[in-house]
């Protein structure tokens, strides 16, 4: 190993009139067989006639295999440790397989809507017989009633809570009452949430505690207030990976979550994170279209729910720490995210080499041929606005192309990502002046078209 690294060697030590060689003993063998086998019988020889000793062994049965790591740790060793595997005593620990168990209780908080409500009914095909769901509505939640009767139906049988999970004495109360009227807590899934986007210089104390309150701090009231259960799943999301703009106080909470997995697993305690990225079908995404399109936009598409409780799956049933489960075009997700590019998670997600966009706007100057001055610039202040309205989640430009694009909330982020819009649409790249003084879609039309007649000078003339 030293010898390929090209370690460095201290002489002081051949002051002592020593001699240091390298042998390679596998190229000899390979070059000079006969050389080594001769080597070998001497040595065979010697030995036999117990001129020559074999090297001191300490042997160690299997089930002492702790004790010989431990003296070889210590260093105090001489010769060979070893470690007979054949030994009656020897006695595995075999974690047994994990199931979700019918004389168990499961707790799904956020279980009565959306994605939380899925894996209730998962829970429920998976043998599952107790179900306590938790949110702030309990069963008057919309829908709520009929999934109960739903769950209820499949054979579980099935109590909705109506409590704060951020609160310590709400969930506390609840959890004293499964306590008293239902089987053994038997696992945990904290899937409640809420989102307030706004800015970060937006945010402020209340924007913060409404969404690290459910998420966050609830995470830590259920971690603190249960003991060891056969799984704790904490649903975290993507954005807590890679930063999502106005969220950042959801990203916050949701780093919470993926700090909790990782402090429990320490502890011994079960914890398993998954980070979501866009779930399809239900949940608040899929109740949102202008931001399903913007993260469609992003290179993220809804997967769905049956995908998705795959991952869910692996995590329970292989006690994973923690998993990523997500559906993205990793090139198209990439370009979105400007402020990371170089990071190595995306460009080992990525083959950044040929990921760009195609060069030069090629595909644009030709759909230009045939078009007027002002069919060209009506294309480009199209395509424009359709970039700015999706960067900036709006259903219709609500917004005068002359109006410059600072004033409709434009800020650098959302430059970066409507730059990031228009190379992957033409392949042009937009350079940070051009849009740092805010320019309105006009303006920004009138650049772009000035950068693609230079770059198809032929087109000057048509
Ligand atoms: N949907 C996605 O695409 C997506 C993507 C990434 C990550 N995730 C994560 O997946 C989980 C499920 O998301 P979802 O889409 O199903 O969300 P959802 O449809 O908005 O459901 C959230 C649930 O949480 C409950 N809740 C909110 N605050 C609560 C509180 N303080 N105490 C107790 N319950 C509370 C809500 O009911 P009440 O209003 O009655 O309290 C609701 O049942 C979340 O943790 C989310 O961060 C989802």
């Amino acid at each position: 190993m030293s010898f390929e690294q090209d370690a460095p060697l201290n002489l002081r030590p051949f002051n002592e009139n020593l001699l240091y060689a390298s042998v390679d003993a596998d190229r000899l063998m390979a070059s000079r067989p006969e050389y080594i086998a001769g080597i070998i019988s001497e040595l065979l020889d010697l030995m036999t006639e117990k001129r020559l000793g074999i090297v001191p062994v300490t042997l160690f049965s299997a089930s002492r295999v702790e004790e010989a790591f431990r003296l070889m740790a210590r260093a105090k060793h001489i010769g060979k440790v070893c470690v007979a595997i054949r030994d009656s005593e020897l006695q595995l620990r075999v974690n047994p397989p994990r199931r979700i168990r019918p004389d168990a209780t499961y707790l799904v908080t956020g279980g009565l809507s959306g994605f939380g409500l899925e894996t209730a009914k998962w829970l429920v095909d998976e043998g599952a017989r107790h179900l306590a769901l938790v949110s702030r509505r309990g069963a008057d939640a919309p829908g709520a009633r009929d999934a109960i009767r739903y769950l209820e139906a499949r054979g579980a049988t099935v109590r909705a809570f109506a409590a704060d999970v951020g609160h310590r004495v709400d969930i506390a109360t609840v959890l004293d009452d499964i306590a008293a009227t239902m089987p053994p807590l038997g696992g945990i899934i904290h899937s409640a949430t809420v989102l307030d986007d706004r800015s970060l210089a937006e945010q402020d104390r209340a924007s913060l505690d409404r969404v690290l309150g459910p998420k966050a701090q609830g995470a830590w009231n259920l971690h603190s207030l249960t003991a060891d259960l056969d799984f704790f799943v904490l649903y975290s999301s993507i954005s807590s990976l890679f930063g999502t703009r106005g969220q950042a106080n959801y990203v916050a909470a949701n780093c919470v979550l993926n700090s909790l997995a990782t402090l429990r697993r320490r502890q011994g305690l079960a914890a398993s994170v998954i980070q979501w990225g866009v779930l399809g079908e239900t949940g608040i995404v899929a109740r949102d279209v202008n931001t399903a399109k913007y993260l469609e936009q992003m290179g993220l598409s809804a997967m769905s729910i049956d995908d998705a409780l795959m991952g869910l799956r692996d995590v329970i049933y292989g006690d994973l720490e923690s998993l990523t489960v997500v559906e993205a075009d990793w090139s198209r997700f990439a370009a979105s995210l400007v402020p990371m590019a170089g990071d190595r998670r995306i460009t080992l997600l990525t083959n950044a080499a040929g990921s760009g966009a195609p060069g030069a706007g090629a595909e644009v100057i030709e759909a230009f041929k045939g078009l007027s001055e002002e069919g060209r610039r009506d294309h480009i202040q199209a395509l424009l606005a359709k970039i700015v309205t999706s960067v900036m989640q709006m259903e219709e430009p609500s917004f005068a192309l002359s109006q410059p694009l600072h004033e409709v909330g434009m800020d650098s982020i959302m430059g970066l990502e409507i730059a990031a819009g228009l190379e992957r649409a033409i392949g042009l790249r937009l350079n940070a002046l051009d849009l740092a003084v805010g320019p309105s879609i006009e303006q920004l039309a009138q650049t772009i078209l000035d950068r693609l007649t230079n770059a198809a000078p032929e087109e000057r003339a048509a």
